[in-house]
């Protein structure tokens, strides 16, 4: 297992360029089984989950060759049945469930287990495929999908759950209705950019999709799917981890190969915190900096185009060395707070209770070893490590590298004194 060396007082400079999003490229890969001809998808991350999905498809007998950012697909004899071990090792894997369950008439999918950011519950999938008309069972750890006798149905489906519409059920709704026959319509649908990503891919290869990006969606079957080239949009949540990253220890950095109109609230959080936020004219590239009077702030997450849930816990560690009180409440995923355990280990002072931190700031942060959670409680924690006086060791690197394209490399070249070791 690595770990992570972080020394801190290093000041960052210079530029880096974002990967494409992880996100996105999950369910655009899986959305690879829907196609008959062979498809080009460009930037996708290199990060361990993409590789964890290039494997599953591989299993499900899709050919799947990928160098460096580009994977090629060819869709040979797809099997329904997915692999217990690799399933496993991903939650996001359950977005292979519409699409081959559209493609073959059948899914067997293990069902996620427990996950640390919260309970992860996939009612609103299921009850957005049974819509379509597929017959549901549980057995043994897995759920089976059968669709009727000539093929899925489209129907009218709502998709908001307690916390707002789910992303990724929205996504295997939308790609399973591709193929079914007659119109869907999603109502209460995700908006998140990465669902609009999909639409687009599935457009491209001859999908009727409209509506993708606002509540509703709508689909009109087709009888099949071909192929194309796609190149997967910028990663969102890597590029506001980097803009915080420059306000918290630089004096000045350049974040390039991002779309501004999806970081509307990292930027509208970070100047409100004090700090300079400015991007050119194209919107493709930012320059932070470090405000001279940063005040401390309120965040509340939300669904798109709400503040996102993927970003608090790296603001979390903002707050953490902002004077002033602020408030950050996770209302997408309430238990997502361990970042904060680990940081008050580093000097943080930090209270949580009922899905919300108090972050009293402006503490100096010292050096510790902590334990990385999940993936964005470790880009938090190597964001406080960056400004603590000496060492942090951040163990359980997995988790980073899951979402994070080569993130010691990319440090690195901005300047920051970090070194992954084996643990
Ligand atoms: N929910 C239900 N029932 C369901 C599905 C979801 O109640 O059937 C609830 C969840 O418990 C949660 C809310 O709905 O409270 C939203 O969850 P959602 O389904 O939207 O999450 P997801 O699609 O599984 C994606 C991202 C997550 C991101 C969330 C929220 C991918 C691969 N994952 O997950 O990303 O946090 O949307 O924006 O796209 C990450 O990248 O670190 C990450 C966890």
């Amino acid at each position: 297992m690595d770990k992570l060396i972080v020394t801190g007082g290093s000041t960052l400079k210079g530029s880096i360029n974002i990967s494409g999003s992880k996100n996105a490229s999950l369910p655009i890969l899986a959305a690879t089984i829907l196609a008959e001809d062979p498809c080009i998808i460009r930037r996708v991350p290199d990060v361990s989950d993409t590789n964890y999905m290039v494997q599953i498809l591989n299993k499900l007998g899709v050919h799947v060759e990928r160098s460096s950012g580009t994977v090629r697909t060819n869709p040979e004899n797809i099997i329904s049945e997915a692999p217990y071990d690799l399933v496993r090792k991903m939650r996001a894997s359950i977005c292979i469930m519409g699409p081959l369950l559209a493609r073959t008439g059948k899914a067997k999918v293990s069902l996620p287990g427990g996950c640390v950011i919260g309970d992860r519950p996939i009612d609103l999938h299921i009850r957005g495929l049974e819509a379509l008309g597929a017959i549901v069972e549980m057995e043994g750890g897995d759920i089976t999908l059968t669709a009727p006798e000539g093929g899925l149905i489209g129907a009218t489906i709502n998709m908001r759950g307690k916390s707002g519409p789910t992303v990724l059920g929205t996504d295997n709704v939308m790609m399973a209705a591709t193929l079914a026959k007659g119109t869907t319509i999603i109502e209460s649908a995700a908006c998140e950019p990465e669902v609009v990503d999909l639409a687009n891919f599935l457009n491209s290869i001859g999908a009727k999709i409209s509506g993708a990006g606002t509540r509703t969606i709508t689909i009109e079957g087709v009888e099949k799917l071909g192929g194309v080239e796609h190149y997967v949009i910028p990663d969102r949540i890597e590029a506001g981890t980097y803009m915080i990253a420059g306000v918290m220890a630089s004096e000045g950095i350049t974040i390039n190969r991002v779309s501004r109109k999806e970081l509307t609230c990292v930027e509208e959080k970070l100047i409100e915190a004090g700090h300079i936020v400015k991007f050119n004219e194209a919107g493709d590239s930012v320059y932070v900096a470090p405000g001279e009077n940063p005040v401390g702030f309120q965040i509340t997450t939300e669904p798109y185009p709400g503040f996102p849930t993927d970003m608090q816990a790296q603001f979390s560690a903002l707050a953490a060395i902002t004077p002033g009180i602020s408030v950050i409440k996770d209302t997408i995923f309430p238990q997502r707070f361990m970042h904060c355990a680990e940081m008050k280990r580093m000097g943080a002072n930090i209270e949580v209770d009922s899905g919300q931190a108090v972050i009293h700031g402006g503490a100096a942060l010292s050096g510790a070893p902590v334990m990385a959670s999940d993936l964005r409680a470790s880009a938090a924690l190597v964001l406080a490590g960056l400004c603590a006086k000496g060492e942090t060791h951040i163990s359980r690197l997995y988790h980073i590298d899951r979402g994070y394209e080569h993130i010691d490399e990319k440090l690195l070249q901005l300047g920051a004194n970090v070194q992954r070791v084996r643990e």
